[in-house]
């Protein structure tokens, strides 16, 4: 019998919900951390000893592979809205990255520590109005970049959450404008009904 769009639509679903399992059984807090992963086999960005900011880090899956990577070389800093549970070797602020007075908290941290990998994977929470999320998020991938930009060395990597939507394709020729290489990608990990989409600026400029 031939499948229909609903029963295959349940069928990706379902499959990608094992990575709920898989994040489970390997002690992560959420399943992004295999968007992390898949995206670090593809562009091969981690290393075990950086200085990396995680942005919208919460509930902590991302510092979680990144802590375990690293295991106490170099610095591990995050910063979610929402309180996040400790993670050992990371350095967690709580605060909304729009407001100036949270970014110049982080910058005071970093004090003059210059970046090797800034990761963004900030998402507003859905209203259901299309156009305010896309603007929202879009916002914060434009602050993740400037952060990026003004705070990564010279060749250092970016790795930022968009949804493909208005203003995505003016977004990514501004992501090229400081980085040698640009890529987008879905990873597998991500929900097919999903319009997320990573953006990865390979060493700055
Ligand atoms: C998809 S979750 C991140 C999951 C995380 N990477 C992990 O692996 O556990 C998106 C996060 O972005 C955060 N966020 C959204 N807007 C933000 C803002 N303006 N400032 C800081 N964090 C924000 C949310 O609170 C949420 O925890």
């Amino acid at each position: 019998m031939k499948r229909s769009k609903t029963s295959k639509s349940w069928m990706s679903e379902h499959v990608s919900d094992a990575y709920v399992k898989q994040a489970q059984i390997a002690g992560y807090r959420s399943r992004a951390a295999f968007k992390l992963i898949e995206a670090n086999e593809k562009y091969q960005f981690l290393e075990k000893k950086m200085n990396v900011v995680d942005l919208g880090s919460a509930p902590g899956s991302w510092s979680q592979v990144l802590a375990s990577l690293m295991d106490g070389n170099g610095n591990i800093f995050a910063l979610d809205l929402l309180d996040m549970d400790p993670i050992k070797g990371v350095d967690f602020i709580q605060g909304d990255f729009r407001e100036q007075r949270v970014l110049e908290i982080l910058e005071k941290k970093l004090d003059k520590t210059h970046l090797d990998l800034v990761i963004s994977d900030m998402a507003p929470n859905i209203s259901g109005i299309k156009s305010a999320d896309q603007a929202g998020i879009i916002y914060l991938n434009e602050l993740a970049l400037q952060f990026a930009v003004d705070w990564l060395k010279p060749k250092g990597n970016f790795l930022v959450k968009s949804f493909i939507g208005a203003e995505f394709d003016d977004y990514v020729r501004e992501v090229k404008k400081y980085f040698e290489t640009v890529y987008t990608f879905k990873p597998k990990s991500s929900r097919n009904r999903s319009s997320e989409i990573f953006v990865y600026g390979k060493s700055k400029i």
